[in-house]
């Protein structure tokens, strides 16, 4: 055997560990899924998650969590104030943020609300490079505007630039010259999940930094997905190939001045997040919002052992061997699509394959959104529930108008550590065979709809 012949790397990537315990799936006939689709209002939220075969939803809080996390969640200690669950949590936290104040949250938009009912308020302006609807809607909710400045990469979809996350320089520099007066913080989201789970680059946050520098603004992270941006980092920025991945975040950190956090992405929690700052005087004002809704300062919205296992999820995320299989099995569905010449969005995201329903179903008008009737599509034939992220999720403006969206996408998220590659496999399958009937999908229409979020709860109805 030739010396090196061992250590040649194989193309199959196999999941990086092994069933421990198995929660049955149930196949529904065609015939139900009509009948579930009509009971939910074509509504995918709506639908009963036990009628769904392969859930695409999201990747928020539905993970596998690890023989390591379950372990941890026995030693939770449930003490309301400074319990040591807590001072594990804050622990780890801190080991790839160390930032001075770091405030429990149950999930990312509670951090979300308590930054912006400090920051936000009517007449101030909020820029990131794509605020998350979560996000946006609570900036909004304060009076405040919410603007998004991603690079003009990240509205084109078929652009195979590296990190089409990152915030366009020029535009947050003009932004900052007309107002800095009203700009009480600047937010860049990584990865950027609703423009395609697109990383931003060290380079580009460097560049954030000395822009915030240059007019005195603080620097938030909305970092749901830190561990798959520093793996694009590492993969894709020049000098950064060597690096541990853990490393890169601890730069990522210290290039702002506090982070919000959905703790149920990458830290490989069920619920869970954090609010996070390095401003003695801002985190006074938070930590005052959080007891009047969220709880104690040592336990947030969380049980202790929700903090163990996030503590021990933090540890297990940052790890190389399952940062390289994450990135690298959501690359083998969206190759696999591309591949067979269905439209997705490129270069393929960390957390989610994108679809471009637009070129998809290009006889649909974006307000007869096409988004939503690929994902009808996708559960009608194949059981699977993916999410529109296209004029529904985004159309509505805040003065009560409709405008498309700047792409039209159906998401399929991929939950961590709980698919294998044969339900990818079966996910492809289903995706050609509903690429082959796309041009008699019909358009949809909302028949009601709530003023504000309305993705979640509006009913459709198919246009005859
Ligand atoms: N920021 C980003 C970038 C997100 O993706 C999410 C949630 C949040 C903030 C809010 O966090 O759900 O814990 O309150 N995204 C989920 C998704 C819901 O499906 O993409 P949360």
């Amino acid at each position: 055997m030739p010396e090196n012949f061992a250590d040649a790397p194989f193309r199959t990537i196999i999941e990086p560990f092994r069933i421990h315990s198995v929660e049955p799936l149930r196949m529904t006939s065609a015939a139900e899924r009509r009948k579930h689709l009509r009971d939910a209002s074509y509504n995918l939220f709506q639908l009963r998650a036990e009628h769904v075969l392969i859930d695409l939803l999201t990747d928020s809080g539905t993970g596998a969590m690890s023989r390591d996390q379950w372990a941890a969640i026995q030693r939770g200690d449930e003490s309301y104030a400074g319990s040591p669950s807590w001072f594990v949590f804050v622990d780890a936290v801190r080991e790839l943020f160390p930032y001075e104040h770091v405030i429990p949250v149950h999930q990312g938009r509670a951090a979300e609300r308590i930054l912006f009912s400090a920051l936000g308020g009517p007449g101030k302006v909020v820029p990131s490079n794509t605020h998350f609807d979560t996000t946006r809607a609570n900036v909004e909710a304060t009076g405040a505007r919410a603007v998004d400045l991603v690079i003009a990469e990240g509205h084109d979809p078929v652009s195979e630039h590296p990190f089409k996350g990152n915030v366009d320089l020029d535009a947050l520099e003009a932004l900052l010259a007309e107002h800095a007066g009203d700009v009480p913080c600047v937010m860049v989201t990584i990865t950027n999940n609703s423009g395609g789970g697109q990383p931003v680059s060290l380079e580009n946050l460097r560049g954030v930094r000395k822009i915030c520098d240059a007019y005195g603004k603080p620097l938030f992270l909305d970092a749901c997905r830190f561990a798959e941006n520093a793996w694009f980092i590492r993969e894709r920025e020049a000098g950064q190939g060597d690096r541990d991945v853990a490393d890169i975040v601890r730069e990522i950190a210290s290039l702002a001045d506090g982070m919000t956090m959905s703790a149920k992405k990458d830290p490989m929690g069920n619920i869970g997040g954090w609010l996070a700052m390095n401003d003695h005087e801002l985190a006074q004002t938070c930590r005052t919002q959080l007891i009047l809704t969220e709880g104690f300062p040592t336990y947030g919205g969380l049980a202790g052992r929700d903090l163990e296992a996030l503590a021990q999820g933090l540890k297990e995320v940052v790890q190389h061997d399952y940062l390289r299989y994450r990135i690298r099995s959501t690359a083998y569905l969206g190759d696999a699509l591309h591949e067979r010449g269905i439209p997705v969005l490129r270069p393929i995201g960390g957390h989610a394959v994108y679809l471009d329903a637009r070129r998809l179903a290009p006889h649909l008008e974006p307000l007869q959104y096409p988004g939503q009737s690929v994902a009808v599509a996708l559960y009608e034939v194949g059981g699977i529930r993916s999410c529109e992220i296209g004029s529904v999720m985004f159309g509505r403006q805040p003065d009560g108008s409709e405008a498309p969206a700047a792409m039209e996408l159906v998401r399929l998220a991929i939950p961590r550590r709980t698919y294998t590659q044969s339900h990818m496999d079966y996910v492809i399958e289903v995706c050609e065979r509903v690429a082959t009937e796309a041009a008699s999908l019909p358009g949809y229409r909302i028949t009601s709809e709530p003023p504000a979020l309305r993705h979640f709860t509006a009913d459709f109805a198919p246009i005859a």
